[in-house]
């Protein structure tokens, strides 16, 4: 039997499971390679936050010109690849996170540097990852909507393109920037369940396409990346203004957990929640309408969530509310969530076989004690 102690926390809750020089998330603040997410959020573009992530300073005004244009040059996808995608994304059972699975496994085969972990061939990996996912989203949508394939549009920034690509409509430049955001907002956020999956693969020595594979599978599940689409699904569930303190009282009676409230670390409330909220308000207040509405019940389930449980919301929630304003199909949340979170993934990926040792953790046996086979 072993003699290590147990690790009493369930879900390993508290535990520092390793060093890293990527992202601190505290109570007080939540900090990318040294830079603080507000001021990120107010002064950086994302593709200058995914190039922070990815090589570790920020980018000059050449190396930026450089990135950008090798991501518009990356963004294509080959034509089976497309196939696999509309054969998948009319699948009977599918779930746009599955398309998206299959899609970055699929590809893989067709990546020269796929067996390759060495810094420079990861690097190109992670270029190559972050400007196809948005064409693979894009891509499944078409299908979904039985609409030609939207073309990646070489004029257009990540974050417009992305939005085009799903819709077919050249975004405003004041979507484009909540968009923006918001990939900036779920880039990276330490040990998180996704990104722990993808170290714990990459601790084997297995390849980035891998870890991400599975970090996609861990990032779909509602208690993680998936509660921005469950949150949108909630207020949609409660319908108007008057209904939310019944469902409340009624959720809180059978114990049912409200999408896009709680989080494991933070205890006084998410630094990137009311980031985003203030954008998608303003963008609602703009519009009115249904975009409105959906903001007004929310910031009442809110309320009582923060008055009756103390339980504050975290990024999901106002993420559902202003995707959805947005006019973003709801099952393509949680892949915009892996269009941005595919940056850190690869930063960890990269640091874990920078100075690799293997994880694995023990566990403490409580089964039956040392028995005969054949009594
Ligand atoms: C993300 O880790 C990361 O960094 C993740 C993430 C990232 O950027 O990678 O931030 C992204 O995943 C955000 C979280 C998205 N998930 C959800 O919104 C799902 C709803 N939230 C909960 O399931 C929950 O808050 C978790 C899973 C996020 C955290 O759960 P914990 O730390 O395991 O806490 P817990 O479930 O033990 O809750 C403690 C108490 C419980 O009450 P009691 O049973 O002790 O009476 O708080 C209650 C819970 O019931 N509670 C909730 C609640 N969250 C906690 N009650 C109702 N609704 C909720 N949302």
């Amino acid at each position: 039997m072993t003699t290590a102690t147990p690790t009493k926390p369930a879900g390993l809750e508290g535990i520092i499971a390793g060093d890293s020089d990527i992202c601190a998330v505290n109570q007080t603040s939540l900090i990318y390679r040294g830079y603080e997410i507000a001021d990120l959020a107010a002064n950086a573009t994302f593709e200058e936050v995914a190039f922070l992530l990815l090589v570790g300073h920020k980018p000059t005004a050449a190396e930026l010109d450089a990135f950008k244009k090798e991501l518009i040059h990356e963004r294509a996808i080959p034509d089976h690849a497309r196939d696999v995608i509309k054969r998948c994304a009319l699948g009977d059972g599918m779930h746009p996170m599955d398309v998206l699975r299959t899609g970055v496994s699929y590809l893989a085969q067709f990546d020269k540097d796929c067996q390759d972990n060495s810094p420079e061939a990861e690097l190109r990996k992670a270029k190559r990852l972050l400007a196809k996912i948005p064409t693979i989203i894009g891509h499944m949508q078409n299908v979904i909507d039985g609409r030609d394939f939207v073309l990646p549009d070489k004029e257009m920034g990540h974050a417009a393109n992305l939005l085009y690509m799903m819709t077919g409509r050249k975004p405003t430049q004041a979507e484009a920037h909540i968009v923006d955001v918001s990939l900036i907002l779920y880039a990276e956020h330490d040990f998180n369940a996704s990104t722990f999956t993808s170290r714990v693969i990459a601790g084997t020595l297995s390849d980035m396409h891998g870890c991400v594979t599975g970090a996609i599978a861990a990032l779909k599940g509602p208690l993680h990346g998936g509660a921005n689409e469950m949150a949108m699904e909630l207020l949609r569930e409660i319908g108007t203004l008057d209904n939310v303190e019944e469902f409340m009282d009624n959720a809180f009676t059978t114990k049912r957990k409200i999408m896009g409230f709680g989080h494991r670390v933070y205890k006084n409330g998410d630094h990137r929640a009311g980031i985003l909220h203030k954008l998608g308000r303003a963008y609602a207040d703009d519009k009115g309408g249904e975009p409105l509405k959906w903001f007004e019940i929310g910031e009442k389930v809110q309320s009582i969530m923060e008055t009756q449980k103390n339980i504050k919301p975290n990024v999901d929630f106002p993420c559902g509310m202003t995707y959805y304003a947005l006019g973003i199909p709801v099952p393509q949340y949680t892949p915009i969530f892996v269009a941005s979170r595919i940056t850190g993934w690869c930063a960890h990926v990269m640091e874990q076989h920078k100075n690799n040792r293997l994880i694995r953790p023990l566990s403490h046996y409580t089964g039956p004690e040392l028995r005969k086979w054949n009594g």
